[in-house]
């Protein structure tokens, strides 16, 4: 067996979960679903989103990667061989769904950045950026070709996480958060500072914040309140249980997980003063109120900020790059934890050498993200986060909840962590986990389910959806067989790194 790498120290830990945790989702996300779901108001939700399935689930993922000293494949084989598929499902799919895309949109940002040095956009940033710079095609179905300067910055991205991540944990991805953490958090300061100055700005907060109660009557938010809590954590992407199984003996799981929590929770909550303070001063450029201005995701990074960008009244090109900067940092932060899931999950199954594998994953994992680089890219992008959002995230959460709840049993790991943590996680906990958070997840599940046969996503064609969407399901589950099949070396199933600890507990 190989000997097992840990992590520097206790805050290189913490730094790499909140690198992973905060990401393009807290910049361009939640801020504008806050705005729409009842501003101030929907913060109640948020909240007990984060409490009642946030927490849980993480203290769930970390307990578990600890306790089972594995990464997400080895952790469930340990529990059984019959559900170690799910341990493969996760990695999978976040890997050759979510980051296939991720990284392209990262790169967006790259060239973006470089865009800002002159004001490449132009007066008409819409234009440019359908037009120019996707090129994109006319529909979903046509794939049309490679767009050079995706391709360019999409490589670089690739590159940089290969050259992270080729490393023991401890010297890659620490390193690399303990560099980009900190960097982060003072280009966010920046940027809300430089917001605050601008004339508009206040009015632009009061939009984002201004409470909206009877929004919060309405079940569809309290569920995009669970949906965006799921994905902003990390949850079930296999992420979180790597990175605990480098933990220490003795830590401190549920403070862990907390400070997690609410360390990325906190983030999305003030960068949304920055981005409704830009789009507080473009709307009093204009004339116009807010709501005339504000956009989510795509079109907010890449059409209203660089339109915005181009009005403000001085040393524009410099926001620009920072702005971009900060996309760029909190995308890589995330993008390397996920090359992490998935190739601790092989390497803690089959021995091949961790370089080798992180080289060959990187190369495969640049050539599928092609597929996004061209011009119907976005269409793509769209397509496959709505189905891996809605469904492969849900579905996996609410299987995880189940399996560890029933068959590995909550308590026994509420006892694991409560020993190693020196806390008091009541049966509260074991509760959640066993009914209340998989009941939740099947729900929003199966609503989504009607919504969608009802109606067809976006509108886009059937045939592109099938594909993409349920292709891309059903594909990546039965690649997470493939890796179920091979047998595993019993050394390594049988192995209990809490031995000693565990006679203790009895
Ligand atoms: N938490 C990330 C976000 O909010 C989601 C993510 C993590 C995406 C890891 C990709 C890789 O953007």
């Amino acid at each position: 067996m190989q000997k097992r790498a840990s992590w520097g120290s206790q805050m290189g830990f913490i730094l790499a979960a909140i690198g992973s945790a905060i990401g393009l989702g807290n910049i361009w996300r939640f801020s504008y679903m806050t705005y729409k779901n009842g501003g101030g108001a929907f913060l109640i939700p948020y909240l007990v989103a984060l409490l009642i399935v946030g927490f849980p689930l993480l203290i769930l993922e970390y307990g578990l990667g600890h306790k089972k000293h594995g990464a997400s494949s080895l952790a469930f084989a340990k529990i059984s061989r019959k559900i170690e598929w799910l341990g493969w499902w996760m990695p999978t799919f976040a890997y050759f769904g979510i980051m296939l895309f991720y990284t392209v949109i990262i790169g967006w940002c790259v060239n973006f950045m470089i865009y800002s040095i002159n004001l490449s956009w132009g007066a008409d940033p819409e234009a440019f950026f359908i037009k120019n710079f996707l090129q994109l095609s006319s529909s979903s179905t046509q794939i049309g070709s490679l767009v050079l300067p995706i391709v360019f910055s999409l490589a670089f991205v690739w590159l940089v996480c290969w050259f992270i991540c080729f490393r023991e944990v401890n010297h890659g991805i620490e390193k690399a958060c303990i560099i980009f953490m900190p960097l982060l958090f003072v280009l966010t300061m920046v940027l809300i500072g430089w917001g605050f100055t601008l004339p508009g700005a206040l009015e632009g907060i009061k939009w984002y914040l201004k409470p909206d109660f009877s929004k919060i009557m309405n079940w569809e938010v309290w569920m995009a309140a669970f949906g965006q809590i799921f994905f902003t954590l990390t949850l079930s992407f296999g992420v979180m249980i790597a990175y605990a199984s480098y933990l220490p003996k003795k830590t401190d799981i549920v403070r862990n997980a907390y400070l997690t929590g609410i360390i990325n929770c906190f983030y999305s909550f003030i960068m949304g003063f920055a981005v409704f303070s830009v789009l507080g001063y473009m709307a009093n450029q204009a004339g116009v109120p807010v709501s005339e201005v504000v956009k989510s995701g795509v079109a907010l990074a890449f059409i209203v900020f660089p339109k915005a960008i181009s009005q403000l009244p001085a040393f524009n090109n410099i926001f620009g790059i920072l702005f971009f900067g900060t996309l760029v940092i909190a995308g890589l932060s995330s993008a390397i934890s996920l090359v992490e899931a998935f190739s601790r999950a092989l390497t803690d199954k089959f021995d091949w050498n961790r370089k080798t594998t992180v080289h060959v994953l990187c190369v495969l994992g640049f050539l599928g993200s092609l597929l996004f680089a061209t011009q119907g890219g976005l269409y793509f992008i769209d397509i496959v986060d709505h189905f891996i959002n809605y469904y492969g995230l849900v579905l996996a959460g609410a299987l995880e909840c189940l399996l560890i709840g029933w068959v590995l049993k909550a308590h026994v790991l509420r006892n694991h962590i409560n020993a190693v943590s020196g806390s008091h996680l009541n049966k509260l906990w074991d509760y959640l986990i066993k009914f209340v958070v998989p009941a939740i997840l099947i729900i929003t599940l199966l609503i989504n389910l009607v919504k969608e046969i009802s109606a067809p996503y976006e509108g886009y064609s059937i045939v592109a959806i099938l594909i993409l969407g349920v292709l891309w399901l059903v594909g990546t589950a039965l690649l997470a067989l493939i890796f179920t099949i091979p047998k595993w070396e019993k050394a390594k199933l049988e192995y209990n790194h809490f031995a000693e600890e565990d006679k203790l507990l009895v």
